[in-house]
């Protein structure tokens, strides 16, 4: 505790339009900043086609892509940046498996989903393609630098 140094690694985290027009935003995001992440980007957009198609574009020759597209685009979705020790592989501890019937009980996914086509949230997987993703939905200019009091309490 206090020393902690590394507590600089950020995530891309987005709820889908599924989760938004469910009510479940306060439930999802009150989870990860009890977890005791931080939140350092939140904005709430309907996204272009164009802007999801390349967040997903390692997935362009899958069947279900187009629909995958078509279900993002339709908007809106939260998209955020959080930040943390860790950060990257906890949440998509917490978020669990894609399929939420595969998911562990007590996930984001379990909790609140049913299929996977509808699995109201996204986590990047890797170190690598957050940055990516967060340059993507990001301007540098909307990542709030912000000193948290708590940190000497959670760090
Ligand atoms: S894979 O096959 O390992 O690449 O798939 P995975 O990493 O689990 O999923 C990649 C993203 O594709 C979404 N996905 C789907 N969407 C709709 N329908 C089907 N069948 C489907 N299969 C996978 C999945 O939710 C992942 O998106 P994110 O936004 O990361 O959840």
């Amino acid at each position: 505790a206090g020393v902690e140094n590394t507590p600089s690694e950020r995530s891309f985290i987005a709820l889908k339009p599924d989760a938004i027009q469910r009510g479940l935003i306060a439930d999802i995001v009150g989870r990860l900043e009890r977890k005791g992440f931080k939140l350092v980007a939140m904005k709430l957009l309907t996204p272009s086609k164009e802007l999801v198609e390349k967040h997903y574009e390692d997935l362009k020759d899958r069947p279900f892509y187009p629909g995958l597209v078509a279900y993002m685009a339709q908007g809106p979705v939260l998209a955020m940046v959080w930040q943390g020790p860790g950060v990257v592989k906890t949440v998509r501890q917490m978020l669990g498996a894609t399929n939420p019937a595969q998911a562990p009980s007590g996930s984001i996914r379990s909790d609140f989903f049913l299929v996977t086509g509808r699995n109201g949230i996204h986590a990047s997987d890797a170190h690598a393609s957050a940055e990516a993703e967060i340059a993507l939905w990001f301007k540098p200019s909307e990542l709030v630098d912000w000193k948290r009091d708590a940190d000497q309490w959670i760090l």
